[in-house]
């Protein structure tokens, strides 16, 4: 997991770090900050509006401006509510389109991150990055920027105002900012400490939610619904007097800043007696900034804190997105055969499918053991090659080191005769299919999921492929047949006929080296002879690399490899592997034996 909290004390010392993202937005924001600017100019206004009616009209007792006066007071707050709409509308798109392309530039981002990112980092934390992260980023650059433009130009604004007419009592005035600011910034550390805890429960709640869901068969079987039950309520319980604290906390909050801004009014009032009395208009318009002063602090120290908590996020997602992957493409290698999302296939070399292994030494990026040491081996294009061990042997290691999944710690593979790093992986990619041993469809139809192996597939090539691999009778079996949905990771279906799907999936886009990693582990027997069947046809013109744990499966492979604690322990045909009596031999022996002897009780 990555550490969440490393150098995130500096304010605003992030903000530079997602400029470029902001970069497209310069006027947007420009606007916005102008006419949010102007808005409050005019909210100044009014009160000074109000202070000449009152000397003037009322105790001046006279009409004589007052159309004129009506006009001017319409045309401003006309004037203000356009000002106040457009900054509103822009920090409504900015806050929408940051957000959005966040979310898109760590998606793409994390597309291009090798499989070691995702072992090291938990889905969980992903998904906040690109979810939660971009939105408070997305919040902060639209309207917490507002807040602090409005409340501050409403305080300087009004404070000028107020000095320019009467110095002293401005100066008694003020003297109840740093008291704010000291009062809300005292109970503004607890609430947010009070709302943080109060998320924290909740994401917990989430999360044991989800996995009563989906641990729902798991629980039942270990017959633990009683203490999965008492925890939830547990966490329920809790978060609702933390809830119920933190809304105590926001009232006895919102009475002391009433206080506050009647403190402010006590002291006009008291003050304000010394105004002559023909100016009455200057009293009102000081009882009205004095009052109006309480709310832009707030929000100006809300913003301001807004601008320090949001530094953890932008701090988070600027990692992820610097993030660079254990395995890339040089950039002469990109020049030349483009990345992901620009591919230059015109440059590409059409791929043979020889393999070789070259004195390669391999051990996983967060491990300490050799995986697989000086290991050596060569595998012409059209071979098939069979590789078996038992569990965590090293079996699924070999074959992501073909794939580039993860590169070899020393030495090197190369794929038709070049290093694998000198042409680009996406090459290597298009020419691979695989099977998995966990197989993962898409949420969609079954069609839709084969044509993710070829887009361009005719109705004939599908059905073919369908046929190969002995997945038409899960198709036939199913109630819209091929266009029958397979729900959210394909969990409509059994893990069996998931294979089978996956199976015809790779098939479909025809590759030239394929891998299958237990790709019939989930199937009943009769369906994997039938494919067994097929196999000649499945491999033919193809490298295969197929991982198989029933051993009676790849008899017939070209090479077999046999894998132990991370070494090639042996490596021969079938025949000469019985021959030579080895680990092999006892294997296949012992495995025979219990087939026959199931066979036989069945
Ligand atoms: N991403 C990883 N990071 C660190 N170690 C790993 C990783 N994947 C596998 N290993 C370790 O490497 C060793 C070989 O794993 P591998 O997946 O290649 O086994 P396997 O032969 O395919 O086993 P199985 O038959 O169960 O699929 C195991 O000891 C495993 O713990
Ligand atoms: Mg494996």
């Amino acid at each position: 997991m990555e550490n969440t909290n490393k150098n995130v004390s500096l304010p605003f010392f992030g903000i530079p770090r997602i400029a470029p993202y902001l970069k497209p937005f310069r006027r947007l924001l420009l606007t916005m900050v102008v006419c949010g600017l102007l808005g409050s100019v005019m909210d100044v206004g009014l009160p000074m509006l109000q202070r000449y009616a009152l000397d003037h009209f009322i105790a001046g007792n006279t009409l004589d401006t007052l159309p004129g006066y009506i006009t001017l007071f319409v045309c401003l707050i006309l004037f203000a509510s356009c000002m106040n709409f457009i900054a509103c509308n822009g920090a409504m798109k900015t806050e929408n389109q940051v957000n959005r392309d966040l979310r898109a530039a760590a998606f793409s981002h994390l597309q291009t991150l090798s499989f070691s990112y995702f072992n090291q980092n938990s889905v969980g934390y992903i998904h906040s990055r690109v979810m939660s992260d971009t939105g408070r980023i997305g919040s902060l650059v639209s309207w917490s920027l507002m807040d602090c433009v409005w409340h501050s130009t409403y305080l300087i604004g009004s404070l000028i105002v107020m000095l320019s007419i009467n110095a002293r009592l401005t100066l008694l005035v003020m003297l109840i900012l740093p008291l704010i600011v000291i009062l809300y910034s005292l109970f503004q550390g607890k609430l947010i400490r009070a709302n943080r805890r109060i998320r924290e429960l909740n994401s917990k709640i989430t999360g044991d939610f989800n996995e009563g869901i989906t641990g729902a068969k798991t629980i039942k079987t270990l017959v633990i619904e009683d203490k999965m039950a008492k925890d939830f309520l547990e966490d329920t319980a809790e978060i609702r007097k933390k809830s119920v604290s933190a809304a105590r906390l926001r009232g006895a909050f919102a009475i002391t800043m009433h206080l506050a801004s009647s403190l402010a009014l006590a002291i006009v009032l008291w003050q304000g007696g010394y105004i002559a009395a023909s100016e009455v208009g200057t009293f009102a318009l000081f009882m009205n900034y004095a009052q109006g002063m309480m709310e832009p602090v707030r929000w100006i120290v809300d913003a301001i804190s807004d601008v320090i908590t949001t530094q953890v996020n932008i701090e988070r997602l600027t990692r992820l997105l610097g993030t660079k992957s254990d395995v890339t493409d040089t950039p002469e290698v990109e020049e030349k055969y483009g990345d992901s999302f620009n591919p230059k296939r015109e440059n590409w070399e059409p791929i043979r499918g020889d393999i070789e292994f070259k004195d390669v030494s391999f051990r996983y990026p967060d491990g300490d053991e050799y995986v697989l040491e000086h290991f050596n081996l060569s595998i012409p294009f059209g071979s098939s090659i069979a590789i078996v061990g038992e569990t965590g042997a090293g079996k699924s290691t070999l074959v992501n080191l073909v794939c580039r999944f993860f590169e070899p710690t020393e030495g090197q593979v190369l794929i038709d005769g070049r290093d694998a790093r000198e042409r680009s992986q996406l090459w290597l990619h298009s020419a691979i299919g695989y099977v998995l041993q966990t197989p993962h469809l898409f949420s969609g139809t079954i069609r839709e999921n084969l044509l993710y192996g070829n887009p361009n597939a005719t109705e004939e090539e599908i059905e073919r492929a369908l046929k190969l691999v002995s997945a038409d009778e899960v198709v036939a079996r199913m109630e819209k047949g091929i266009d029958s949905d397979v729900g959210e990771g394909g969990d409509l279906l059994s893990t069996g006929e998931k294979q089978l799907i996956s199976f015809a999936r790779a098939i479909l886009a025809n590759p030239r080296i394929l891998v299958l990693d237990e790709a019939t582990a989930s199937v009943d027997t009769l369906t994997e002879q039938k494919i067994q069947a097929a196999m000649d046809t499945v491999i033919k013109g193809r490298t295969s690399l197929v991982i198989a744990h029933r051993l009676s499966t790849v008899r017939n492979a070209d090479l077999i490899l046999v894998v132990h604690n991370g070494k090639i322990v042996e490596q021969g045909t079938h025949g000469e592997l019985i021959a030579a009596k080895g680990y092999y031999y006892r294997l296949y022996t012992r495995q025979y034996e219990d087939e026959a002897t199931s066979s036989i009780l069945a």
